[in-house]
């Protein structure tokens, strides 16, 4: 038996280095596994959760399915869609915010910080997210589901609104109970101008973060600017973990370059970090270069992008409205 892995990412622009670390890279590897069936969802729904320009949503969808294809995801292999296309996704996510409890929802994490201090003001969307998260990844039978660090919580709650529904209807199995697939190393990639908060695409400064389709002149000015301290490179690794700008720094690295924390801290312990920096802006540009240069060129093709989504929902409704059916009869209607 095949695995089932699904994972989605929001077309709200600005792919970064975070995204690309913590989720697509996991997500090219586990589509390069014969072993797998892989569906990986733009999540448009999602993003109306806060304002979008109706004009630029549909661009940041076309932008991310080009960000997949030009990362290594190849749409032959694996399920490319667009959440909105398959509308059991939104009744789904309807019929479990009856089963998911306040209670759950209010200790989630992601909506006090997304909704700040006016919460009051924060879209009803904004706050049920997490159970439209739940609804994408039930539908599918997911077994696994890769993301990053910051999405764990919305997993644990998905599995808790499986495991209740399955419960109260008494259809033990129904829903399979999907298990997160988090790295162990460096799941969460920080700012680069504060290594206590996450990259993200929200943040004001464009310093803050690496995009996928930055250019090289970018890329290395980014770095040159990123928060460091006045402390030469770090001897070890318990060094490391006191200095989370270093950390964050040196945890890219060895994700780019699949090479261990030890043997990075060797290579440039005592050192400059101006000298550290060159090497890792090179990295940086080495694999980023072709993605952003991939993307480009995909962007310029509509309708090869038009026509992935359009397979792609074709074959996710196919799955998607069996699923619903028998929902459809486990609830009663
Ligand atoms: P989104 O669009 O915010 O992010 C997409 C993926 O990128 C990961 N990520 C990061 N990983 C490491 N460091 C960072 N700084 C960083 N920033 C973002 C996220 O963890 C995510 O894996 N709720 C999801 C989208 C979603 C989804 C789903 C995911 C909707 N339905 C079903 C899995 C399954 C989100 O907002 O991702």
């Amino acid at each position: 038996m095949k695995k089932i892995i699904f994972s989605g990412v929001q077309p709200t622009g600005n792919l970064h280095l975070g995204n690309y670390l913590g989720a697509i890279k996991n997500f090219v590897k586990l589509n390069n596994d014969d072993n797998n069936n892989c569906i990986f969802c733009v999540v448009d729904l999602h993003a109306i959760t806060t304002k979008q320009i109706p004009k630029e949503l549909k661009e940041n969808t076309l932008e991310t399915i080009a960000t997949f294809i030009a990362c290594g995801i190849d749409p032959k292999k694996s399920i490319l869609f667009n959440q909105s296309q398959v509308p059991a996704h939104s009744e789904t996510a309807w019929i479990l915010s009856c089963v998911a409890r306040m209670g759950w929802l209010n200790r989630m994490t992601q909506f006090k910080e997304k909704a700040g201090k006016d919460k009051e003001k924060a879209s009803i969307g904004l706050y049920s997210y997490p159970v439209l998260m739940a609804a994408d990844i039930l539908l599918y039978d997911a077994s696994h589901v890769p993301v990053g660090d910051d999405q764990k919580q919305h997993l644990e709650l998905c599995r808790d609104i499986a495991q209740k529904f399955n419960k109260d209807f008494n259809v033990e199995e129904f829903f399979k109970v999907p298990e997160p697939l988090i790295q162990k190393e460096f799941s969460r990639i920080m700012s680069l101008k504060d290594g206590q908060k996450k990259m993200s695409k929200s943040e004001l400064s464009d310093l803050s973060r690496i995009n996928l389709t930055d250019t090289k002149d970018q890329i290395v000015n980014k770095i040159k600017k990123a928060k460091t301290d006045t402390l030469p490179m770090p001897s070890s690794i318990d060094e490391l973990r006191k200095r989370p700008e270093v950390n964050n720094l040196i945890g890219i690295y060895s994700s780019l370059s699949e090479e261990s924390l030890e043997k990075i801290i060797n290579t440039f312990s005592g050192k400059n970090f101006s000298e550290f920096k060159d090497f890792l802006s090179q990295l940086l540009v080495d694999c980023l270069d072709p993605i952003s240069n991939e993307i480009k060129k995909l962007k310029d093709d509509k309708e090869y992008l038009n026509q992935i989504l359009s397979d792609g929902s074709k074959k996710a409704n196919e799955i998607a409205s069996k699923k619903i059916k028998k929902i459809h009869e486990i609830v009663g209607f």
